[in-house]
């Protein structure tokens, strides 16, 4: 019934819409990682679109049609929320793009000014042409100087401007004639010219960086042709003396282009660049929209959940025992769970009856069965307790078991993605009491997931465990070689169809605390192969990734409690429990930190792409 059901269990047994529990085929056992096919990616092509239930009366159909329309205003308002988001990104493409210039800008602004420094000191040992070393020295001075402002004003990214690269753009070609004709054509000035071209080829201002570019190579073209030709003179400080007139020819062709590839590739690179924000931004709008529409079934999700929980169902009005079975207050992927009073007292009894359908299961029926029986083994303030079992007026089996007010765990985790540490801690330690009766009973429960943890409410509070429906007695004869459970929450020997023990319930404790405490699955998959194959050989992502404030010691217990070999996990549940509440108080014990540090070297957290 809940978000952890709901989305993730399957039955190939008795599929039926919604249905969930899992009798997955297991991973083989002897799938390792060197066979087993390369990581599956997570992220799935988009959500289903959800499916409206037609209506079944008149009644339904008016509420189907305001549910239409509250659902098509939401799509609109996904979209208008979309279109919105898509402006704020063109708009923060453009602010990344004019922030990575200005940077790009304080840096060669840096560059140019020293090497004008630089070239300053130089005018006093230099020969050169005495009438250029003074355009020389002016060049130097005003190009310097300029550059030295644009270093000094792109620091900021806010002054950085159009008008500030115009000027520098103006002054460094101008200063680049004078460069030229001192230096030489053929001197290594041309080396700084590419420079230039690929700072200022890769500039926002489309108008002008371009243009200004080609201007630049174009002039030193015709300054190289006209000086190698001979109609004006070489004034510069490098004249190659003896080079035939073809090879200079040949040389002077050479750097145009190299100057054009460079103002090219330039070129290429900011649309590259450009393209790839935009890409990114239009995966942020996608996850956006995906968000809300999540955000959308999740409340469709709820009034389904409403419109089942406290409603009548088909036993409401009739007997099972002693039990007057009045409305529902929970479904799972195995049965109804119903309201209901004892005999003709006023005292109250949750009664468990196996879903309409499943009847006809034999393999079903002798699993609910099992259930009683396990439950009617184990007794204890964090179990849930079982008064009767027996079957009803129709022949159907039941369970009667106090009831229990409050909510469980699932219902909890939709409304509040996360809960506190002081509250995780509380859990792991109910849980695990709960856990060490019925491991020394010989039961491992193998389906510990949030829809099966329900808080009871008061005085004082307490989480019990629900659901024996898969659990295992040490003696049973089950076969080993199917999987049953479900998948997010379960151990990886479990994944395997391999031999489980406490420790079992111990890793899916571990999954649900790191759930809890993060807001995250540990595993996730788009269908339950990808899903199994994540639990049985992924890493989740670090804790402290997802939330800075996680402590250390915590993200160690979960290490150890989500260890992939069981012998490295808490050997019992209350050492996990001890070892959590330790950890929330940053005192976990040095032996322990040392083993779970030793866990998280041999196999590291995942990475988690925000
Ligand atoms: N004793 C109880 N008192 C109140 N609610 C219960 C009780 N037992 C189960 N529920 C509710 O019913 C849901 C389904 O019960 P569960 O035993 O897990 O069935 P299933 O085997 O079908 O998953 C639980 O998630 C819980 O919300
Ligand atoms: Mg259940």
């Amino acid at each position: 019934m809940a978000e952890d059901d709901a989305t993730e269990r399957m039955d190939p047994l008795t599929a039926e819409p919604g249905e969930v529990r899992t009798v997955a085929p297991s991973l083989p056992p002897t799938l390792s990682p060197s066979t087993a096919p390369p990581p599956l990616v997570v992220l799935g092509p988009g959500l289903p679109s959800i499916p409206r239930a037609a209506p079944s009366n008149p009644a339904s159909a008016s509420s189907s049609s305001s549910s239409s329309s509250s659902s098509s205003s939401s799509s609109a308002l996904v979209s208008a929320s979309g279109s919105r988001a898509t402006g704020t990104l063109a708009q923060s493409t453009l602010a990344a793009m004019h922030g990575e210039e200005a940077t790009r800008a304080a840096g060669f602004g840096r560059v140019v000014a020293i090497l004008c420094a630089i070239g300053l000191l130089g005018q006093l040992t230099y020969a050169g042409h005495p009438k250029l070393r003074i355009a020389m020295v002016a060049a130097h001075a005003i190009l310097g100087s300029v550059a030295a402002w644009v270093w000094w004003r792109a620091r900021d990214h806010a002054r950085w401007s159009q008008a500030v690269f115009r000027v520098f753009g103006l002054t460094a070609a101008l200063s680049s004639v004078v460069f030229i004709h001192f230096l030489g054509v053929f001197s290594p000035v041309t080396v700084v010219v590419v420079m230039g071209l690929s700072f200022f080829g890769l500039g926002d201002d489309s108008k002008m960086a371009l243009p200004l570019s080609i201007l630049v190579a174009a002039q030193y073209l015709v300054s190289a042709l006209l000086v190698t030709l001979g109609i004006i003179p070489d004034l510069g400080l490098f004249v190659p003396r003896d080079t035939p007139q073809p090879a200079k020819l040949a040389m002077l062709c050479m750097v145009t282009a190299t100057m054009l590839m460079v103002l090219w590739q330039a070129r290429l690179g900011r649309r590259a660049t450009l393209e790839a924000i935009e890409r990114s931004n239009e995966a942020v709008r996608v996850a956006r929209t995906r968000e809300a529409q999540l955000e959308e079934a999740k409340e469709n999700l709820d009034a389904a959940i409403r419109a089942g929980s406290g409603r009548s169902g088909r036993y409401t009005g009739t007997s099972a025992g002693r039990f007057r079975l009045d409305n529902i207050v929970g479904r799972g992927a195995m049965g109804e769970v119903y309201s209901a009073r004892v005999g003709d007292t006023n005292d109250r009894a949750a009664v468990k009856l196996l879903h309409i359908g499943k009847l006809e299961e034999p393999e079903l029926v002798s699993r609910f069965l099992r259930e009683a029986e396990v439950a009617r083994r184990v007794r204890g303030p964090n179990l849930v307790n079982v008064l009767e079992v027996g079957n009803a007026q129709d022949g159907s089996p039941y369970i009667a078991m106090e009831l229990l007010e409050g909510s469980d765990l699932a219902t909890l985790l939709r409304d509040r993605p996360s809960l506190a540490l002081p509250e995780v801690v509380t859990l792991v330690d109910d849980v695990a009491r709960g856990l060490e009766i019925l491991h020394a009973a010989g039961v491992v429960h193998r389906d510990l997931k949030p829809a099966n943890l329900f808080l009871s409410q008061g005085p004082p509070p307490k989480w019990k465990i629900l659901d024996y429906g898969v659990s295992k007695l040490r003696e049973s004869t089950m076969t080993e070689d199917q999987v049953v459970g479900t998948p997010g929450y379960m151990s990886p020997e479990q994944a395997q169809g391999g031999k489980v023990d406490a420790r079992s319930d111990i890793f899916a404790l571990g999954a649900v605390a790191y759930r809890t405490i993060t807001g995250r699955r540990p595993f996730t998959g788009t269908g339950t192969p990808q899903l199994l194959y994540q639990v049985v050989y992924a890493q989740p992502v670090r804790p402290r990734e997802i939330a800075a404030s996680i402590p250390r010691d915590v993200e160690l217990v979960l290490a150890i409690a989500l260890a992939k070999r069981p012998e490295a996990r808490f050997p019992t549940s209350t050492s996990f429990a001890t070892a959590m509440r330790l950890a929330s108080q940053g005192a976990l014990d040095q032996k322990m930190r040392t083993h779970g540090e030793r866990i998280v070297r041999a196999a590291p957290w995942s990475k988690g792409a925000e």
